[in-house]
């Protein structure tokens, strides 16, 4: 099977990782890709996000599967158009992407569906926020509307700060804070049918002990021991099932990865947001432990044939991911500081996120740069090598959380 893989980040060199190691790949093409995917893959410098330049190169490289890794070529289409070029997809068309491109969006599905989620309320005006933010009380979850690359969403105390966020966004959810730990939950969708990942459970604050402002995600681990072993059954039985009934119903079936970012607070399970495509880091903790080939299970999504797919192999054990960050992430991210890379071991590898080779060099590009990932029998031996591995990082500009892979 030829494959075109899309996006740049951690989450699309784990993706490259498992696909690369499917005996049924042949071909691997990624675009952009980075300098990790870069060894695994063929690279092609073009736009993911356009959807003719995306069809014109899967019809060149001839490839059977179009793996899409970040939201933004799901919302502009693109799976929509490789569809429609008879080009098998992983990815849900762009009606379908709204479940994340638009908070309000999900909600409207969510309560017609059924599913246990955050009351909230839609504000436009500085007015409809004040007083949402006030009906709620403290502590305020003021997420945009609209896509934000994972910083959309602002939880203070602040009432000034909620309101500033709400300004600064236009259209807002204002909702109700929900307490208890957080779990992020994967299917793999095939429009009607649905296969679960591990859960996982991933660090959104930039700082040791959940401190600082919210960022894309500095680590993650997986499988959830603390969790009840029924927490997998429920969240499908409860959520991506009747999610997946309703966008079947509205005509616009969800094909590819639905992402439920879930609370499991004291009044049971509630659902915090959806995402449309792979999580970003957890993806990286889930598929260290992944065992099935994973080409085959995504193609058979794609083409709407996931009954053939029996349940998942795992292995048994832990993942963890810790990430580096530049210095500045979540604001400006330092740039271009350079990077000296141990080699990868069994159980102990580096994968890179925000990374480009600059004369030879490998040098940071983003704000999110490298994720270490530590496979292990338990979280605690994962997470020693995940640090192990990252202890011998040489990366002068960046930071990482220390507390990765302790339950929060
Ligand atoms: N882990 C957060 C995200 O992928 O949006």
């Amino acid at each position: 099977m030829k494959i075109l893989l899309l996006g740049s980040g951690g989450r699309e060199h784990a993706l490259a990782r498992s696909l690369a190691a499917d005996p049924s790949v042949s071909e691997l093409h990624a675009a952009p890709g980075n300098p990790g995917i870069g060894r695994l893959a063929t690279l092609h410098s073009l736009d993911p996000s356009s959807p003719a330049v995306v069809v014109e190169a899967a019809q060149r490289l001839g490839v059977d599967l179009v793996v899409i890794g970040p939201e933004a070529p799901l919302v502009a289409g693109v799976a929509d158009a490789l569809r429609e070029a008879g080009i098998d997809a992983f990815g849900p068309g762009r009606e379908a992407a709204v479940l994340e491109g638009s908070k309000a969006f999900a909600k409207d599905v969510m309560r017609a569906a059924g599913v246990p989620t955050a009351d909230a309320r839609v504000c436009e005006t500085a007015e409809q926020a004040a007083a949402a933010l006030d009906e709620f009380g403290a502590p305020y979850v003021v997420k945009n509307d609209a896509l934000a690359a994972g910083k959309g969403v602002v939880v203070t105390d602040d009432r000034e700060a909620a309101l500033a966020h709400a300004a600064s966004c236009g259209r807002v959810v204002i909702e109700d804070y929900l307490d208890g730990p957080e779990v992020s939950l994967f299917a793999i969708c095939d429009g009607e049918r649905a296969l679960p990942l591990l859960p996982a459970q991933d660090y959104k604050r930039v700082g040791d002990g959940d401190a600082g402002p919210n960022t894309g995600g500095m680590g993650a681990y997986s499988p959830l021991a603390w969790a009840d072993p029924g927490l997998t059954d429920q969240i499908m039985d409860e959520v991506i099932a009747p999610t997946l009934a309703e966008m079947r119903r509205r005509g616009t079936p969800f094909i590819g990865l639905l992402y439920a970012g879930l609370a499991l607070t004291s009044k049971g399970l509630r659902v915090v947001e959806f995402n449309v495509r792979f999580g970003d880091p957890e993806t990286q903790a889930v598929l260290a432990l992944l065992e099935t080939p994973l080409a085959g299970v995504l193609r058979a999504a794609a083409r709407g044939e996931l009954d053939s797919v029996g349940e998942l192999d795992w292995r048994e054990g832990a993942a963890v991911v810790v990430v580096s960050a530049a210095a500045g992430y979540p604001g400006t991210p330092a740039a271009a500081g350079a990077i000296v890379l141990p080699d990868d071991e069994d159980d102990a590898y580096v994968l890179h996120a925000g990374t480009r080779l600059d004369g030879g060099l490998l040098v940071a590009a983003g704000g999110r740069v490298l994720g270490t990932v530590g496979r292990g029998a338990d979280v605690e031996e994962a997470r020693a090598r995940a640090y192990g591995i990252l202890s011998r990082v040489e990366y002068a500009d960046g930071f990482h959380r220390s507390d990765i892979g302790v339950p929060h």
